[in-house]
């Protein structure tokens, strides 16, 4: 008989989540089903449960991207991955036409093994569950706007960027990450962050509340004299003072911009300069190789040498699938500079 597993599934828009049983799944070739040990909320999260955006193809669902957890059984073509052993993985079923199958919160899950790379043993699961979909994002806005993932600056090219809200999840992954690519980083956070941000390779950090904050991000840029023409917009509302500060800094060149939040269709603009929403390639095969890139070169290769570390903070919320619910409340209220985690 087939084995059964509880998750927390949604059974139509609006929510809530619910706790039930589900039959456990097999792996595909390319699949490993891992013992959820740990997982990491995400703004989609509540926003499909409560908002149905972006939509859900299948109810009922279950929602969820970023998990840390036991391997338990193997598809036959994976490799390096061993049974029993500790992982991260991106689980997901927004690239799997929505199938619960491959949603994080529940007790077992099928993820593909582009997205899944050993949890080293100095991280708990915790700590391991907060890197997939905010690491996946922090690098793909970088092939967004055209910068590979093997790029890597020295101080000599004067490669700068700004990332617009440095405290977010992803954007303490984007100041990571361009860190590791070369770049000097400028980033915005409230004044509370700016000393951390820095420890993760921020160069200056900006209060984004201040009035004059574009000036003194100009001023800087043109101080230190790099050239700053690429940006992250990391959050809501706030391309306005990200285009104002590369009008002042781009020059005569093309300007960058990779918008993580959806872009409305009104959003401001600026000559010379490409706005683009930051998502993954929509073609099923380059987007496995980046995802492949994204985890078991740049986050695999880090975790091992050290020089990415997880982050934001981290907020353990207790009550396990059934404290999904309130947790996921706790985020849509808004939070600073954490990561909201529930073990399971
Ligand atoms: N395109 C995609 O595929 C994709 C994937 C994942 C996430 N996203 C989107 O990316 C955004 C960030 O997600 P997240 O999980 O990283 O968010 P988060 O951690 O929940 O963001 C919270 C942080 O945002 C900062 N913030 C809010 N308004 C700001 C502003 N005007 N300027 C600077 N910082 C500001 C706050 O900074 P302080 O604490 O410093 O005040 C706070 O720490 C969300 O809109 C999410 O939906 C998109």
């Amino acid at each position: 008989m087939a084995s059964k597993h509880q998750a927390a599934i949604l059974p139509q828009k609006g929510g809530p989540l619910s706790v039930g049983e589900r039959t456990t799944p097999e792996p595909g070739p390319n699949e490993v089903l891992i013992q959820v040990k740990a997982v990491a909320l995400n703004p989609v999260d509540y926003y499909q449960r409560d908002f149905g955006i972006p939509p859900v193809p299948v109810y009922p669902a279950v929602l969820g991207c970023d998990t840390s957890g036991i391997v338990a059984k193997l598809g036959s073509q994976v490799s390096g991955l061993a049974l029993g052993s500790r992982v991260i993985a991106l689980a997901s079923s927004f690239f799997q036409h929505g199938s619960p199958d491959y949603g994080a919160f529940q007790q077992y899950v099928l993820a593909q093994a582009d997205g899944v790379i050993p949890l080293p043993d100095n991280l708990s699961f915790e700590e391991g569950a907060v890197f997939p979909l905010a690491v996946m994002t922090a690098l793909t806005a970088w092939t967004t706007v055209g910068v590979p993932l093997d790029t890597k600056y020295s101080p000599q090219d004067r490669q700068a960027v700004l990332i617009w809200g440095g405290a977010s999840s992803v954007g303490s992954f984007a100041i990571q990450s361009a860190k590791s690519l070369g770049f000097t980083v400028y980033a915005t956070a409230s004044p509370k962050h700016h000393d951390y941000l820095k420890t993760l390779g921020a160069h200056a950090v900006f209060d984004y509340r201040a009035p004059d904050v574009v000036s003194q991000i100009v001023d800087a840029v043109k101080k230190d004299g790099v050239d700053l023409h690429i940006a992250h917009c990391v959050v809501n509302e706030a391309l306005q003072p990200t285009l104002d500060v590369l009008k002042e800094t781009k020059g005569n060149g093309v300007a960058k911009v990779a918008h993580s939040p959806i872009l409305p269709p009104d959003h401001p603009t600026l000559d010379n300069t490409e706005i683009t929403f930051n998502y993954p390639p929509m073609d099923p095969a380059k987007r496995d190789e980046h995802i492949s890139q994204c985890f078991h070169g740049w986050l695999q290769g880090g975790l091992k040498s050290g020089s990415i570390v997880p982050s934001p903070g981290i907020q353990i919320e207790a009550g396990g699938l059934e404290g999904l619910n309130p947790a996921l409340d706790k985020l849509r209220a808004g939070v600073s500079g954490i990561k909201i985690v529930v073990p399971i």
